[in-house]
C-alpha cells in the first residue's frame, strides 16, 4: 500500500517541481544521491574507487519536455565522459532516454544520444541505457540496438518483472549486446508484469542463468543475496555485480572483499525527486534514513 502511494507520488510533476526547488527538501537526498554537481559526483566516485568499486555515473533527469532540455542533458553527460577520461575514472555513464528526448520523437532521441556514445567510445568507456516504464521498452531497445551497431560500447537493461523479458534478453545476447539485469522499479499492470514478488524473483533467476551463459559482459543489478546465488562457483572476471549508491553498503564491502567486481550506480544532479521516491518505494524503511538526515 505504502509502496503504491510512493510510486504514485514519484509521478506527480507539481510535487516534483516543489521538492526539487525547496532548500528544505535537499538534505533528504544525501543517503542516495552524490550531490547536485559533477564535481561532487567525481569526489564520491573517487571515494568509491578507494573502496575497490567501479561506478556508473547518472546525471539525474527524466521525461524532459523540450528539445532544448534534452540537448542540455547531452551536454551534461558529455561533461561526465570528459571527466572520466581526464581523471581516469573507472566509470561508465548511465542515462535514461526520456532525458534525451524519447517523449518528443524516437529518431530525434537516437541522434541526440549518438554523440554521447561516440564520445564514450573515444574515451574508452561505455553508456548504460536504463530501462524505464513498459511503454518505452520497444523504443529503448531499438535505439540501443542501433547504437550498438554503430559504436559498440552500450549496455541495455532488462527488467525481470516483465513477461516479455526472456525473449528480449535472448535477442540481445545473440546480438552480443551487454545487458544489465534488474528486477524493475516502475508501477506496472498485471497485463505486462508479474504481479507477485516471488514470480519476479523466480524470473530473475531464470533470466540470470540465460545471461550468465549466453551474455557478453553481463551485469547483475541487485541487492538481493538470494539472486547472487546465480554466480556461485563462477570466476569473478566473467560478470559484474551492480548496486545502488547508499544501498546495502555492508553487502557491497563484503562482495569486494570476496573478490567480486562491483559497480555502484551513482546519481547526481538537481532532478532527484523521482529517483529518490523509487528508492523509498522499494523499501519504505528508507523513509527513516531520509527523515534522520532532515533532523541532522
Ligand atoms: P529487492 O527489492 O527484492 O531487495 C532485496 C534486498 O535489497 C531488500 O530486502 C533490501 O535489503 C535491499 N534493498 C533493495 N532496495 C533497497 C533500497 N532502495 N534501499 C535499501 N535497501 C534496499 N530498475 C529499472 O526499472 N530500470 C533500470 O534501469 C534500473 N537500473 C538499476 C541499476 C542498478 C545498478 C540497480 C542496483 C538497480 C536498478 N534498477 C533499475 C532498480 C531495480 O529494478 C530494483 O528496483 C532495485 O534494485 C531493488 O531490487 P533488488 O534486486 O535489490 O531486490
Amino acid at each position: 500500500m505504502l509502496r503504491s502511494i510512493l510510486l504514485y507520488l514519484s509521478q506527480q510533476q507539481a510535487l516534483r517541481r516543489w521538492m526539487e526547488t525547496s532548500a528544505l527538501a535537499r538534505p533528504l537526498t544525501r543517503r542516495f544521491v552524490a550531490g547536485e554537481t559533477l564535481e561532487e559526483a567525481v569526489a564520491a566516485c573517487r571515494a568509491i574507487h578507494r573502496e575497490g568499486m567501479a561506478v556508473a555515473l547518472d546525471h539525474l533527469g527524466e521525461n524532459v519536455t523540450t528539445a532544448v532540455e534534452s540537448q542540455a542533458s547531452l551536454v551534461e553527460s558529455l561533461k561526465a565522459v570528459r571527466e572520466i577520461a581526464d581523471q581516469r575514472l573507472r566509470a561508465t555513464v548511465s542515462i535514461k532516454l526520456t532525458q534525451f528526448g524519447l517523449d518528443l520523437d524516437t529518431a530525434f532521441c537516437r541522434e541526440n544520444v549518438a554523440p554521447l556514445v561516440a564520445a564514450a567510445r573515444q574515451a574508452g568507456t561505455g553508456v548504460e541505457v536504463d530501462m524505464e516504464s513498459s511503454g518505452y521498452v520497444d523504443r529503448t531497445l531499438a535505439i540501443v540496438e542501433d547504437l550498438h551497431g554503430r559504436y559498440g560500447c552500450v549496455r541495455a537493461v532488462i527488467q525481470a518483472y516483465l513477461y516479455r523479458s526472456e525473449e528480449d534478453i535472448r535477442r540481445l545476447c545473440a546480438a552480443r549486446i551487454p545487458v544489465r539485469l534488474c528486477k524493475g522499479a516502475y508501477r506496472e499492470p498485471p497485463s505486462v508484469a508479474f504481479p507477485a514478488k516471488a514470480q519476479v524473483d523466480e524470473n530473475y533467476l531464470r533470466l540470470g542463468r540465460v545471461l550468465l551463459t549466453a551474455g557478453i559482459d553481463p551485469a547483475l543489478a541487485t541487492h538481493d543475496e538470494r539472486m547472487l546465488a546465480l554466480v556461485r562457483g563462477l570466476s569473478p572476471d566473467r560478470f559484474e555485480i551492480q548496486m545502488l549508491y547508499g544501498v546495502r553498503r555492508d553487502l557491497q564491502r563484503r562482495l569486494v572483499a570476496e573478490g567480486y567486481r562491483v559497480r555502484l550506480y551513482l546519481p547526481y544532479g538537481e532532478a532527484w525527486y523521482p529517483y529518490l521516491m523509487r528508492r523509498l518505494a522499494e523499501r519504505p524503511a528508507n523513509l527513516w534514513f531520509v527523515l534522520r538526515s532532515l533532523a541532522s
